[in-house]
């Protein structure tokens, strides 16, 4: 069977009849058709299903959908649009911080957490604040320079 719930992502209500053991990452994907946010492992592991509830970081295959009613869900796609990146995507662009994406929307969703979390200035700190997101090309390098081209 389906339970009714609603949801605000990206600053939208949505209701919708779903599983109550959908996780948010599948909510998001294949009931809302938000594809921005990825499944890589789907337990908690790569960081490719990044997603902020109420401004907090947070793996959404590891969340149930119907858990998280009167929160405030952010994806990739309530960051920036094609016609108005955010500054972080545009960042990314410019610093070829991906080589296949995937791993990407995941990134910059763990980055603009961090940016608005009281880190230290280092390449190490942004290491340390992304370090829940796997990039399997090792992309590292730039990921880091388009971090902290955000945060100078
Ligand atoms: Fe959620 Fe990998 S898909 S952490």
């Amino acid at each position: 069977g389906t339970v009714p719930i609603t949801l605000r992502v990206n600053g939208q209500m949505h209701k919708v009849e779903i599983d109550p053991r959908a996780t948010m990452l599948d909510t998001l994907r294949e009931t809302l058709h938000l594809t921005g946010t990825k499944k890589g492992c789907d337990h908690g592991q790569c960081g490719a299903c990044t997603i902020h509830v109420n401004g907090q970081r947070a793996n959404s295959c590891l969340l149930f959908a119907a858990m998280q009613q009167n929160k405030e869900i952010t994806t990739i796609e309530g960051l920036g649009s094609p016609d108005k990146l955010h500054p972080l995507q545009a960042a990314f662009v410019e610093h070829d911080g991906y080589q296949c994406g995937y791993c990407t929307s995941g990134q910059i969703m763990s980055a603009a957490a961090m940016l608005r979390e009281s880190w230290g200035p280092a390449d190490s700190d942004v290491k340390e604040a992304l370090s829940g997101n796997i990039c399997r090309c090792g992309a590292y390098p730039n990921i880091v320079a388009a971090v902290q081209a955000c945060r100078r």
